[in-house]
């Protein structure tokens, strides 16, 4: 819910369930220092972190060593998702719900994909060893083998067909259909990641319409952006998977507003400038989003639905951002839900100012952004983080809270005891 204060708006603290924050071993690229600071200056108080770390996250005493290096480094509170590898999905087993409830699955491979199961049989493990564990396996959903037959084909050297033609879309559906078919098997619930064109949101709302444990999540890239993006800019708008057509991109504007999304992700994927400006072959695909990402959709939210009400746009905002994902990985009994005296954690936001996110004030590390010049319609006033302003804008001048971010430990419904 969200309430109306006079065109200013309070909506709960956002969950962003899909960021890499580099640590450890990528620290060139991003912080939590610094992502932190991104984080709440979007709006967003709770972040679940992606496993592709080096080295990855594959236990629940990695996540706990993990939740211990983070210790009084970031304004954000943070989950984790765990990674996993073909050869041994075992250790999912020992995973509590305190730990972690979700699995993220790289079905294809790209620069910072370090786990990668391609092979079928290993496959099967993988969702079969989840469904036992009661865990959530977040799919990157794309076939290598897919792209590598289309370079062959085209002459263009391996994994690389040109900026607007990397990564064909093909790849997508071959894989989504793949996970529709080992959910079918296995009852694995699976969330499936960066959903980029049409087809696979055509497929996976018809999977779920037939019963199956299948959603999905859109960025605000795919909904910001199109090849075209990438044809003027490079690297620096091509992300993995790519951005797709005008009419891709109109079809997951429909998923969202009509319910098929189940969450959005921000798949805040910094890298550094000189990364970026590699050769198009070595430029590593990903961008930042997670302070732009409330914006940059709302934005685009008011100008494909103008006769909405804010109060309409904010609601699917908060669903998708708050609701939902706390629903999805085990956090709605701590977050998602205005719970004054207890999480206290919302945003306050003006929905109509206009405004221009000038290069000084991007929070992450690696210092840019593919937003910059964009007019963004609702801007975030001040985000209260368990009771504490950790953010607040007022005359161009930014404000953070301390660093005291928590690593919060989900708990099952019934488990909450008041603090
Ligand atoms: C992400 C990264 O750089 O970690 N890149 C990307 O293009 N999305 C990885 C990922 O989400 O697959
Ligand atoms: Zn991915
Ligand atoms: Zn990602």
């Amino acid at each position: 819910r969200t309430l109306d204060g006079g065109g200013r708006h309070l909506l709960p603290g956002l969950i962003d369930s899909h960021v890499h924050f580099r640590t450890p071993g990528l620290t060139h690229k991003e912080d939590w220092a610094h992502a932190g600071r991104a984080a709440v200056a979007g709006g967003v108080t709770t972040v679940i972190d992606m496993p592709n770390t080096l080295p990855p996250l594959h236990t629940a005493e990695e996540a706990h060593r993990k939740a211990e290096l983070l210790a009084g480094t970031t304004l954000v509170d943070h989950r984790f998702h765990l990674g996993v590898t073909g050869d041994d999905p075992s250790p999912l087993r020992s995973v509590g719900p305190r730990e972690a409830t979700s699995v993220k699955v790289f079905l294809a491979g790209h620069h910072t994909a370090p786990d990668v199961v391609r092979d079928p049989a290993q496959l099967e493990k993988v969702f079969r060893t989840a469904a036992e564990a009661g865990l959530r396996l977040l799919l990157h959903a794309e076939d290598d083998a897919v792209f590598g037959l289309l370079d062959s084909w085209r002459g263009a050297p391996a994994g690389y067909g040109g900026y607007e033609r990397h990564r064909p879309r093909s790849g997508g559906i071959v894989a989504v259909a793949r996970v529709v078919e080992l959910v079918r098997r296995h009852g694995t619930a699976v969330h499936v990641l960066h959903v980029s064109s049409a087809e696979e949101a055509d497929l996976l709302t018809a999977a779920a319409h037939t019963g199956l444990p299948v959603t999905f999540e859109v960025t605000p890239h795919h909904l910001s952006f199109t090849a075209t993006e990438t044809s003027r800019t490079g690297a620096r708008a091509r992300l993995s998977p790519a951005l797709r057509d005008r009419s891709d991109r109109e079809r997951l504007w429909q998923a969202v507003v009509g319910g098929e999304v189940a969450t959005l992700g921000s798949d805040h994927a910094p890298h550094t400038r000189a990364e970026k400006l590699r050769p198009p072959a070595e430029a590593p695909p990903g961008l930042p989003g997670v302070q732009e990402m409330l914006t940059a959709v709302h934005t685009g939210l008011r100008r494909r639905a103008p006769e909405d009400s804010p109060d309409a746009q904010l609601s699917c905002l908060a669903r998708l951002l708050a609701e939902r994902p706390a629903g999805l990985f085990g956090l709605d009994e701590r977050k998602g839900r205005l719970r004054p005296g207890l999480d206290a954690d919302f945003v306050l936001f003006d929905a109509d100012e206009r405004w221009m996110l000038a290069p000084g004030a991007i929070q992450s590390k690696c210092g840019w952004s593919a937003y910059e010049g964009w007019t963004m319609t609702g801007r975030v006033l001040r985000t209260v983080r368990r009771g504490e302003t950790v953010y607040s804008h007022a005359d161009g001048q930014a404000e953070f809270g301390s660093p005291d971010g928590r690593w919060l430990d989900a708990r099952r419904p019934g488990d909450l005891v008041p603090r």
